[in-house]
C-alpha cells in the first residue's frame, strides 16, 4: 500500500499544509514534497503582509511558497484577501485620518463606505491579477460570521461590516471572480461551522450570497478541533448542508488538540506526553478521515494547518493559558518528523 498521504487520498481530495516560507527548506520541505500536494501560506498572504501600506505591495515572502509550489507540482490555496484580524489600520482611516468606524454624519459615511470598497477592490485586484496562474483555491474572505456578535444574523461587527454593511463580502467575490481564472474557486472561510447557532448564521449568509447570484464556489472549514469535539454528525450535516446548496468543501485548517478550550492545563514538554494521548489522537484521526472519504464528492480538499507539532499556533495558545509553560500536538508528524499513530490511522 502507498505510504505518501497524498498518494493515500488521490482519488478523494488534495492533501494540503500550511506554511511559512522559512519552512520550506530542510525537514519540513522534504515532509511537504513527500505527502502532500496542495499548500497555503500561515501568514504571508494576509493584508497585512501584502499590503502594510497603501499603494506598498509587499511580495517577496508570498512569491517564495508560489515558486516552492510550482516547483513541485503542488495546489496553492490563498489566505486570505480579506480578513478583520492582520488587516493594517490604514485601511479604514479617512483621508484626514480619522476613524472611519467614528464618522456620524450620513454623507461621509457613504463617501467613507465607498472610499474603503475602493481600497477592497484594488487589493483585491492586485493580488489576484498577480497570482491567477498559480492559485486554484481562494478564501476571499474569512471568519465574517461572529455568533457573539449580538446582531440577528450573527455577522462580524469588524470595521469592514460597520463601514460597509455585507456590501464588502459581495464586492470580494466579485473582484476575485473578475480577475481570477474560470476554474479558480472562491471561498468563505471560517472555524466553528459545525457548531450551532454559528453554523446556521453561515448557511443563511452563504445561501442569501447564492441567492443574490454573489460567484461564491465553496465553504472553507477551518476544522480547529479536539479529539472529543465537535461531534461527527456535527461534522457530517455541516459538509452536507453546504453540498446542497450546490457548494464545494474544503477543510481547510486542520488540527486537533489535544485539550479542550481554554487548553488548560497542558502537558509542560513535548517529552512529558504520554503515549496514550497519541493513541486517543489516533482514534479521532482515524474516525474523521474515514467521514471525509465517505463524503469525498463534497469535499475537495483537507489541508492541515501546519506539518509537524514542533510548530503551530496551539503552542502558543498551549503557552498562554499554562503561565508560559505549555505544548500542544496536533498533527500527524510528531515535534521531530517521525509519523505518529494518527499518521496510520489515517493511511490505513
Ligand atoms: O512576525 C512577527 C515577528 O516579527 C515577531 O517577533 C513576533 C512576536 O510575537 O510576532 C510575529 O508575528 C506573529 C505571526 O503569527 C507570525 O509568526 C504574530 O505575533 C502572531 O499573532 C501570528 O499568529 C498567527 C495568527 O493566525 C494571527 O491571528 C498564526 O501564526 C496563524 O497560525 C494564525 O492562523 C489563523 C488563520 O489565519 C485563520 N484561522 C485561525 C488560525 C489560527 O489562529
Amino acid at each position: 500500500a502507498p505510504v505518501e498521504l497524498d498518494e493515500r487520498y488521490k482519488d478523494s481530495f488534495d492533501i494540503g499544509a500550511a506554511v511559512e516560507p522559512h519552512m520550506l527548506n530542510g525537514k519540513d520541505g522534504q515532509v511537504l514534497k513527500r505527502h502532500f500536494n496542495s499548500l497555503v501560506a500561515e501568514n504571508v498572504m494576509k493584508p497585512i503582509n501584502i499590503q502594510p501600506e497603501e499603494g506598498k505591495f509587499t511580495f517577496k515572502e508570498a512569491d517564495k511558497i508560489v515558486k516552492f509550489a510550482k516547483k513541485n507540482k503542488m495546489e496553492l490555496r490563498f489566505h486570505t484577501l480579506i480578513w478583520h484580524s492582520q488587516v493594517p489600520e490604514w485601511f479604514f482611516l479617512d483621508k484626514e485620518g480619522n476613524q472611519m468606524v467614528d464618522e456620524t454624519d450620513p454623507k461621509q459615511r457613504e463617501k467613507n463606505k465607498q472610499l474603503l470598497l475602493k481600497r477592497l477592490e484594488t487589493h483585491v485586484k492586485t493580488i489576484v491579477k498577480r497570482y491567477k496562474n498559480d492559485i486554484t483555491s481562494w478564501d476571499v474572505v474569512n471568519e465574517v460570521i461572529d455568533e457573539y456578535a449580538g446582531n440577528d444574523k450573527g455577522l462580524r461587527e469588524s470595521p469592514w461590516y460597520q463601514i460597509t454593511g455585507t456590501d464588502y463580502i459581495k464586492v470580494a467575490f466579485e473582484t476575485a471572480d473578475k480577475y481570477a481564472k474560470k476554474d479558480a474557486k472562491l471561498f468563505i472561510n471560517d472555524y466553528n461551522t459545525e457548531v450551532e447557532p454559528k453554523r446556521t448564521y453561515l448557511y443563511n449568509l452563504v445561501e442569501e450570497l447564492v441567492e443574490d447570484g454573489v460567484p461564491i464556489d465553496g465553504v472553507g472549514h477551518q476544522a480547529h478541533i479536539q479529539i472529543g469535539w465537535p461531534t461527527l454528525t456535527e461534522i457530517e450535516d455541516s459538509i452536507n448542508m453546504f453540498a446542497d446548496l450546490g457548494l464545494d468543501n474544503q477543510i481547510t485548517e486542520l488540527d486537533v488538540s489535544l485539550y479542550g478550550w481554554p487548553p488548560r492545563p497542558a502537558y509542560p514538554t513535548y517529552d512529558a506526553i504520554p503515549e496514550s494521548e497519541f493513541e486517543r489522537q489516533a482514534v479521532r484521526y482515524d474516525q474523521l478521515f474515514e467521514l471525509y472519504e465517505k463524503l469525498d464528492d463534497k469535499i475537495s480538499s483537507v489541508t492541515f494547518w501546519g506539518v509537524a507539532d514542533n510548530h503551530t499556533w496551539l503552542n502558543d495558545r498551549a503557552e498562554e493559558y499554562n503561565d508560559g509553560v505549555g505544548v500542544d500536538a496536533p498533527f500527524v508528524f510528531d515535534n521531530e518528523y517521525n509519523v505518529k499513530p494518527s499518521y496510520w490511522a489515517i493511511i490505513d
